[in-house]
């Protein structure tokens, strides 16, 4: 099983978990304000290592729209496959969010298409 490490928290988790969720289930409250549909970018993570080469289409189109191409990655978009380790860029603490967003389905969402980044 691949392992997520965020800060000095570190967990392993199936194969294939939604990175948005993983970083959850580490009891980090990052932003998914569009509930994981690559719509807000509130869920966008820097790569420290393990950045996937593998990125869907609606990831690509958003983060060239908001200029972020490079610079983050939006975890709703991203399965842990491998090993990563990742900087969340905003959270509910950080932003003063009443909450994080509605809930992200297991599975990414729009129905991906992959491409490379
Ligand atoms: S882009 Fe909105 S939750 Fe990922």
């Amino acid at each position: 099983m691949p392992t997520l490490t965020v800060g000095d928290r570190s967990e392993s988790f199936p194969h294939g978990t939604r990175l948005v969720l993983a970083i959850e289930r580490l009891g980090i409250e990052i932003g998914h304000r569009c509930g994981g549909k690559a719509r807000c970018t509130t869920c966008r993570v820097e790569f420290e290592e393990g950045e996937p080469q593998a990125m869907t289409v609606a990831e690509k189109e958003k983060l060239a729209e908001k200029g972020l191409a490079g610079e983050a990655r939006l975890s709703c978009q991203i399965e842990l496959t491998d090993d990563m380790t990742v900087r969340p860029v905003m959270t509910r603490a950080s932003e003063g969010w009443p909450d994080t967003g509605p809930a992200p389905a297991e599975a990414i969402e729009p129905e991906p298409e992959w491409t490379a980044r």
